[in-house]
C-alpha cells in the first residue's frame, strides 16, 4: 500500500521537475490532481512543530512570528534500513544527512528568494527525506496566517499569506490540516476560518489542536476534542509538542513523543481519548487517509497521465534532440521517464481493476 504514496510523490517529482516550462501541458493539471496534505493556522498555532513530530525529525525553523515564509513542499519516503538524508529540489545531486543543515538551508532558501527581509514568496522550497521512520507522505508547509503586518512588512501581507495559503487549500485534492492551539477559543480560530470557506462540510479538514498542555487550569480541551464546540467529519486530534523552553533545552523528539503519549494517558480527563490523540496517531491517520484518497482517484490519474505523456512526446519531439545545456529539454526528459515509469509500474492497490497498470 505504501508504494500507491511512493508512487503520487513520484508523479509529484515529475510535475516539479517542469516547473515554469510546464505551463503548456497537462502537467499542471496532472499537479492539481495529486493529493496533498497542507498545514494551516494562524502564526505561531504550532503548524512547523506538527510537521515536525509527524517527521519525527528536527529539521524545521521554528520560533515565535514569522519563520515560515515560503510554502515548504516536504515528501517523506519510506525506505526499508540505511540512514536517513535529506534532498532538496534546487540542489538535486547533494545529500543531507545533517538535519541541522537542513535547516539552516531552508532558512538560507528562504532569504535568497525573499532577501533577509520578513516578506514572504509564494514560490515553494521543495524537500524529500528518505527515512526508515516515516510514513509516505507529501506534506506543505505553509506561511501562518496572521492579523496585521508587522515592523518591515507591507500591509498587504495579511491579505497576501491568505491569499497564498488559499491557493492551496482550495484545490479539492488537498487535505487541510488545520491547525489550533487550544488556549485560544476556536471561534477565533485562523485555521478554522479558513478551511471552513473552502471546505464547509469538513469533509478534507482534519482539525489539530496543539498546546494542550499550555491551557488555563481548570479548563480542559474535551469539548473540542470530541467535535462539540466545531464539529469536522474526522474526529480531532490532539498533540503536545515541545515548548519553546524544551526547543532551548534540545529535548529531543524521541522524548518528546513519549512525554506527549505520557500525557494524555495520564491526564484523567483525555485518558479515554487516549489511543486517537498524539503525533504518532496523527502520521497514521493521515497516510491511512491519504491512501484511501488516492485508492479512489486511480481511473482519473490515469487518464491525465496518458494524456500528459502523449503532450511530453509531442514537445520532446518538437524541441528535437536534447541537448544538456538546454534546461527545459533536460525537465521534459526526466518528466516524461518518470511518468512513463508510472506507467508500466503494476498497481499494488487491489481495488483498481485494471490490474498490470496503474
Ligand atoms: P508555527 O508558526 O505555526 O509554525 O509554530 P511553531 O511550530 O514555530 O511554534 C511556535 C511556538 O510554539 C514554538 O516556540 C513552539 O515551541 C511552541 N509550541 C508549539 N506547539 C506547542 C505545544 O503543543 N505545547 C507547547 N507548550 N508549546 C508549543
Ligand atoms: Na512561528
Ligand atoms: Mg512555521
Amino acid at each position: 500500500m505504501e508504494n500507491l504514496i511512493a508512487l503520487v510523490n513520484r508523479l509529484q517529482r515529475a510535475c516539479t521537475a517542469l516547473g515554469d516550462h510546464g505551463e503548456e501541458s497537462s502537467l499542471p493539471t496532472l499537479w492539481d490532481a495529486l493529493p496533498t496534505i497542507a498545514v494551516v493556522g494562524g502564526q505561531s498555532s504550532g503548524k512547523s512543530s506538527v510537521l515536525e513530530s509527524i517527521v519525527g525529525k528536527d529539521f524545521l525553523p521554528r520560533g515565535s512570528g514569522i519563520v515560515t515564509r515560503r510554502p515548504l513542499v516536504l515528501q517523506l519516503h519510506r525506505i526499508e534500513e540505511g540512514r536517513e538524508y535529506a534532498e532538496f529540489g534546487h540542489l538535486p545531486r547533494k545529500r543531507f544527512t545533517d538535519f541541522a543543515a537542513v535547516r539552516k538551508e531552508i532558512a538560507d532558501e528562504t532569504d535568497r528568494e525573499t532577501g533577509r527581509s520578513k516578506q514572504i514568496s509564494s514560490v515553494p522550497i521543495y524537500l524529500s527525506i528518505y527515512s526508515p521512520y516515516v510514513v509516505n507522505l507529501t506534506l506543505i508547509d505553509l506561511p501562518g496566517l496572521t492579523k496585521v503586518a508587522v515592523e518591515g512588512q507591507p500591509d498587504s501581507i495579511v491579505l497576501d499569506i491568505e491569499n497564498m495559503v488559499r491557493s492551496y487549500i482550495e484545490k479539492p485534492n488537498c487535505i487541510i490540516l488545520a491547525i489550533s492551539p487550544a488556549n485560544q477559543d476556536l471561534a477565533t480560530s485562523d485555521a478554522i476560518k479558513i478551511s471552513r470557506e473552502v471546505d464547509p462540510k469538513g469533509e478534507r479538514t482534519f482539525g489539530v489542536l496543539t498546546k494542550i498542555d499550555l491551557m488555563d487550569k481548570g479548563t480542559d480541551a474535551v469539548d473540542m476534542l470530541e467535535g462539540k464546540s466545531y464539529k469536522l467529519q474526522f474526529p480531532w486530534i490532539g498533540v503536545v509538542n515541545r515548548s519553546q523552553a524544551d526547543i532551548n533545552k534540545n529535548v529531543d523528539m524521541i522524548a518528546a513523543r513519549r512525554r506527549e503519549k505520557e500525557y494524555f494517558s495520564s491526564t484523567p480527563e483525555y485518558r479515554h481519548l487516549a489511543n486517537r490523540m498524539g503525533s504518532e496517531h496523527l502520521g497514521k491517520v493521515l497516510s491511512k487517509h491519504l491512501e484511501s484518497v488516492i485508492k479512489s482517484r486511480i481511473p482519473g490519474l490515469q487518464s491525465l497521465i496518458n494524456k500528459t505523456i502523449i503532450e511530453l512526446e509531442t514537445e520532446l519531439s518538437r524541441l528535437g534532440k536534447p541537448i544538456a545545456t538546454d534546461a527545459g529539454s533536460v525537465e521534459y526528459e526526466f518528466a516524461f521517464v518518470a511518468l512513463l515509469s508510472v506507467n508500466h509500474m503494476s498497481c499494488p492497490c487491489f481495488a483498481c481493476s485494471d490490474q498490470g497498470k496503474l
